[in-house]
């Protein structure tokens, strides 16, 4: 028979330069539920990626003078790497630049355009380019973005537009009629009574003034909408309208999409509305998570914790650090994130709790046993109320996991495994071991530990993927299958006869909370000061990124030397030529010479200088910068010029020098 399937979704990043702990909260989810599934014996598809188009990745790219695609590849090479480093057992990774997803959207806009379900028209509008949204009137707070409280600008162009409002009513119809759809239910009556009963408008669902997405193939000169092209991800991913569709006919529809609270509209009202007009069936669930925020405020203006995941991992451990994750905050509401709460969650349930039962166990099992337990064994007061709690747990925790509860199954076990400490206290095993009569009741006593502690590392798979196999090496049991597998927790006595066990490191050392928390200020102070010196750096307009670094890859301080220096072909270059970059307010693009050779030079100082003013100027050009592509035109070099605030002076030589000259 085939095997159930399972398709879980994370939303896919924005290439962000450094994701923090917060972000690193819907994967860390989505893994423990694919995990936990997989171990059911479902075939899971774990699909998770990067969201690389728009005005926003276009904008930065311009600003460090590299082009949209070299931007995002370094980011996303990074953001591949953390999930690694977390151990996320994603299958597939999908990037929105992917050719075949490229093609899937173009396809996918063309067939609701043939449908009718998207017309041209005009729109006005205020635009948060950060949040990708339009926002009307109302919908401001004070003026801003109601998402992330930043600046708005008024948007006038010429559009396509998604007939939003046409699908209203069928979706409120299916979000009454499927109380699964959107979960936890707080957010679906949010999404019912603040935007579908209210009433929709219409999506405007193409750009024209910038170019850093997907084409409409049928009018070159808009691109599709991010959010259009984000969300079809879901099933392009999947092959969907592909030559090969076979994991999209396997897969979907999707049992569920975890996102965000935040982008939760965009995948209960727009996403839906999308596979309504295409025809195709809607996904199961959407599951809107809430926040991990730092006290006050959120995670990006961090300033107080160490929130980089790659620190904290190396510091504390994976294990601890996904713990910590998804026990801390019952999954769906909104939660505090510090380091104090993280070191002490590790030394009251990770140290003191759990290792500290597995130390113990082997190191009595190793004493009293020479670390075999003999087949003799009587059982006694105490045992059955144990067995019961420990062989009720899977059920509870698998009841759990359906429905996302992760902090709540993680107490779960958590409560099992105090009870299990607790057995120890009752049973006295010191007191047994004074004399031989009682072996036989203290070989038991031994045994219901190791086989409770068997059962547990088995359900602490799905969050803590390191661990189990510590267990198991220091039950010596691992690579035993046969008692390792999910369903064998439900079966009391699987603990096999003849092995021995292994005594080993402790799991989860404590830390010393003090001494931890002033390192930790110091690790952030130097953070910081690294965040102040790369600003400082990337306002410059420097382009030194990997530069500077000692051979760790470290930076001293900012500080480069003479060798890296010379690594810069700074050269005089006379302007010939000077024009605007059409379609763009910053840019010009400059022909200017250099010692017989020409070169194409896209700047950004269109709002500081005029094309006319510039020629005949002798500027300053580093000349070995790989050539970049900005708003589809080569770059070849940049020109360097000082800037202050709102003032941008170019770097001008007087005509004394001869174009070409050098520059030290
Ligand atoms: N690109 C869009 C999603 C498009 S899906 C078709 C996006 N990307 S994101 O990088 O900003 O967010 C990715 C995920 O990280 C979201 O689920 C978001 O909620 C989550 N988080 C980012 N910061 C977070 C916290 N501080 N806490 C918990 N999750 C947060 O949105």
């Amino acid at each position: 028979m085939d095997k159930k399937t399972f398709y879980i979704t994370t939303p896919i990043y924005y290439p962000s330069d450094k994701l923090h702990i917060g972000h690193s909260y819907t994967t860390v989810a989505a893994d423990a539920i694919s995990r936990y599934k997989r171990l059911k014996g479902y075939d899971v598809m774990f699909l998770t990626g990067t969201d690389e188009h728009g005005q926003k990745i276009q904008r930065k790219a311009e600003e460090k003078g590299i082009s949209p695609k070299q931007y995002v590849d370094q980011i996303v090479a990074g953001i591949r790497e953390l999930w690694k480093l977390m151990d996320i057992t994603n299958d597939r990774f999908i990037r929105t630049t992917d050719e075949q997803h490229e093609a899937a959207v173009q396809k996918i806009f063309k067939k609701l355009y043939d449908n009718g379900d998207i017309y041209k028209s005009e729109y006005e509008g205020m635009y948060c380019t950060p949040c990708e949204s339009f926002w009307t009137d109302t919908q401001l707070v004070n003026g801003k973005c109601p998402d992330c409280g930043g600046e708005v600008e008024l948007m006038k162009e010429e559009s396509y537009f998604f007939k939003l409002s046409k699908y209203q009513d069928r979706l409120i119809k299916h979000i009454e009629e499927n109380p699964e759809f959107i979960q936890p239910v707080s957010r679906r009556n949010e999404m019912l009574n603040n935007f579908l009963r209210p009433g929709l408008e219409d999506l405007c669902v193409s750009r024209t003034t910038f170019n850093w997405g997907i084409p409409v193939t049928f009018d070159e000169k808009h691109v599709v909408y991010v959010w259009i092209d984000a969300l079809s991800n879901y099933i392009t991913a999947l092959g969907y309208s592909s030559q090969d569709d076979s994991a999209y006919r396997k897969y979907w529809p999707a049992d569920v999409h975890l996102v965000g609270k935040e982008i939760i509209r965009f995948h209960t009202i727009i996403w839906p509305a999308m596979l309504m007009a295409l025809g195709e069936p809607l996904p199961k669930q959407i599951y809107g998570h809430g926040w991990l925020l730092l006290d006050g405020g959120k995670m990006s203006k961090s300033k107080g914790n160490v929130v980089d995941p790659v620190i904290l991992i190396k510091k504390y451990g994976l294990d601890a650090v996904r713990y910590f994750l998804l026990r801390e905050v019952p999954f769906g509401s909104d939660g505090v994130f510090s380091n104090e709460a993280l070191i002490q969650r590790i030394n009251a349930d990770l140290a003191n709790d759990l290792g500290n039962l597995v130390s113990r166990t082997i190191a009595m099992i190793s004493k009293y046993f020479d670390g075999k337990l003999p087949v003799d064994r009587i059982e006694g007061e105490f045992d059955n109320d144990l067995k019961e709690v420990v062989l009720q747990l899977p059920q509870k925790v698998e009841e759990l996991m359906d429905k996302l509860q992760f902090s709540t199954a993680l107490t779960e076990i958590w409560k099992a495994i105090s009870r299990i400490n607790k057995y120890i206290d009752e049973t006295m095993p010191w007191v047994l071991a004074k004399s031989d009569e009682n072996k036989p009741r203290l070989a038991a006593v031994m045994y219901n530990l190791a086989e409770s502690l068997r059962i547990i590392s088995i359900l602490i798979q799905p969050f803590m993927p390191q661990t189990p196999e510590k267990i198991w090496h220091q039950l010596g049991i691992s690579g035993m299958t046969e008692v390792l597998g999910w369903e064998s927790t439900k079966q009391w006595g699987k603990y096999p006869q003849e092995v021995c066990v292994n005594k080993g490191d402790l799991l989860f050392p404590r830390i010393d909370i003090e001494k931890e928390m002033e390192e930790l200020e110091s690790i952030n102070a130097s953070a910081q000061k690294k965040r102040e010196a790369s600003q400082t750096k990337e306002k410059n307009n420097g382009s030194m990124k990997d530069k500077g670094k000692d051979k760790n890859g470290e930076n001293e301080e900012g500080m480069i030397t003479i060798e890296d220096f010379a690594m810069l072909d700074l050269r005089v270059v006379k302007v010939l030529e000077a024009e605007k970059v059409e379609g763009s307010d910053k840019l010009l693009k400059l022909k200017v010479e250099m010692g017989g050779e020409t070169r194409q030079v896209v700047s950004g100082i269109a709002k500081h200088y005029t094309p006319e003013s510039l020629v005949g100027k002798s500027l300053i050009l580093v000349a070995n910068l790989k050539p970049a592509k900005l708003r589809g035109i080569e770059s070849q070099g940049m020109i360097l010029a000082a800037d202050s605030g709102d003032k941008l002076v170019l770097a001008t030589l007087d005509d004394s020098i001869d174009s070409g000259a050098k520059v030290n």
